[in-house]
């Protein structure tokens, strides 16, 4: 059977911002609220593709390739928990159109493709804490974090000495306007 690797198409978070959630995690969630997402982990995903070949995935890479996505802003100034999943995050208020439009191109893409995705509408959001199956309290408003995305990237993830780790396989950046 031809050998597949586990990929995503997602936004990767600037250090910095990474970082500063990190800190509010920390001081706005109890220990014991999950299982913590690794500070480097942290990301937006845009499609899950499931177990690709290598030849599917060059597909999907020539079809990314098209996109003419224009950059948008993000603004991360919500938070919420989903009992069912077992997943806290932060994500977009009121989500960018052209944050829509890019998850809806390549969504459509792999669908076409042949890679099963959810009925769920997308609803853009990192994941903070995996395994959340207890509610906790959630921060008050009044966070926030804004930044400009530069590009979107291919992502595989692995499981390796316990640790998810996602690696970056091939970026593409927006056309700025
Ligand atoms: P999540 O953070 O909301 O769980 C890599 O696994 C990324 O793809 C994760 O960010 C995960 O989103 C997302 N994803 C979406 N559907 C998935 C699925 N069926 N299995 C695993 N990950 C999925």
């Amino acid at each position: 059977m031809a050998e597949t690797r586990r990929l995503f198409f997602a936004l990767e978070l600037p250090g910095e911002i990474q970082s500063e959630i990190i800190s509010w995690r920390a001081t706005h969630f109890p220990y014991s609220a999950g299982k913590p997402v690794a500070q480097a982990n942290l990301h937006l995903t845009l499609a899950f593709l499931g177990d690709i070949s290598a030849e599917k995935q060059r597909a999907l890479c020539q079809l990314a390739g098209r996109i003419r996505q224009s950059a948008f802003n993000l603004c991360l100034d919500d938070a919420g928990q989903w009992l069912r999943s077992g997943v806290i995050w932060v994500g977009p208020r009121h989500a960018p159109r052209g944050l829509l439009q890019l998850a809806d191109m390549l969504r459509a893409q792999a669908a076409r493709s042949g890679c099963y995705q959810a009925a769920m509408p997308f609803h853009p959001h990192i994941t903070l804490y995996r395994q959340a199956t207890q509610a906790v309290a959630l921060p008050a408003p009044g966070f926030s974090w804004s930044f400009r995305p530069t590009e979107f990237a291919l992502y595989s993830s692995s499981f390796k000495q316990g640790r998810t780790q996602y690696q970056v396989q091939e970026k593409w950046p927006f056309p700025e306007q």
